[in-house]
């Protein structure tokens, strides 16, 4: 049943989120249910990156970062890892005149070199063409994980030890973070995972040290503009306390 109330009024625009992640799940599940191909499934989910970040956009979150594809979903059949990466095509095609409209700069994590060559080309393009827009920034993660991200901050420290660029006692947090490919994109705010799995999955284990995460039931092919407002309401109810008390924070806020 649906409500007449107005999600999107119940939001406080004073105290949004500045980046929100997503680990979109459920695109097979909710195939399955309907006794469709998991690749319909995928398909409906392209519809469901346009509803957030259409509403991020209209919101103004300035930073978006979804998870489509991580290192682990190689070892998925061919023909599904086929038709993931012509979807990318196919949607990165569709929604540049949208992205161009809107202002959003399209960006991507992850070892893109893996991704298929049109696809790899495609979305490079893209991300140039956009590069100058500023209202949000769109990260996908693809062929991405965490280990993978890790992995590579630690050669690439390691490189720059080697030609002498630093020193081992050089190593702090700022130079981890420069390193990471995030980077210079802030850590998120909020962490959205649909369809019932409460895991993280090798997504920005670093990034989300002091990251609020919220789990929905819904399956990501139905997840609406709706379903993301009710994210971030919920978020705006939490106190979030970086490792400090209550106090400490209640009169940080009285004296702004
Ligand atoms: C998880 O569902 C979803 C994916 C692995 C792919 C996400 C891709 C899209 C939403 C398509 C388009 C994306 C862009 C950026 C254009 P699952 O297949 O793991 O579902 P299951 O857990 O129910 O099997």
């Amino acid at each position: 049943m649906r409500s007449n109330i107005n999600l999107k009024e119940l939001i406080d625009p004073a105290k949004l989120p500045q980046h929100v992640a997503i680990i979109m799940d459920g695109n097979g599940r909710w195939a399955k249910k309907q006794g469709l191909s998991r690749i319909y499934g995928h398909q409906k989910g392209a519809d469901a990156v346009r509803n957030v970040t259409e509403a991020c956009a209209e919101l103004s979150i300035p930073y978006l970062t979804l998870y489509a594809f991580s290192t682990e979903n190689w070892n998925r059949p061919k023909e599904e890892i086929d038709a993931l990466m012509n979807l990318l095509v196919e949607t990165i095609n569709k929604e540049l005149p949208t992205l161009q409209k809107n202002n959003i700069k399209l960006n991507a994590i992850g070892n893109l070199r893996q991704l298929p060559e049109h696809a790899y080309q495609k979305l490079l393009q893209t991300i140039e063409s956009t590069q100058y827009n500023t209202h949000l920034t769109l990260t996908i993660a693809l062929s991405y994980s965490s280990h993978w991200e890790i992995t590579e901050m630690v050669r690439s420290i390691a490189h720059k030890i080697k030609f002498g660029e630093i020193l081992p006692e050089n190593i702090d947090q700022k130079l981890i973070e420069q390193n990471l490919n995030t980077y210079p994109i802030p850590f998120p705010d909020l962490l959205i995972r649909t369809s019932g799995e409460h895991r993280i999955s090798n997504f920005l284990l670093y990034q989300l040290a002091y990251t609020e995460l919220y789990f929905t039931e819904t399956l990501w092919p139905d997840y609406s503009k709706d379903d993301f407002y009710k994210a971030i309401i919920d978020y705006q109810k939490r106190e979030r306390r970086f490792g400090k008390i209550s106090e400490q924070i209640q009169s940080n806020q009285n004296e702004k």
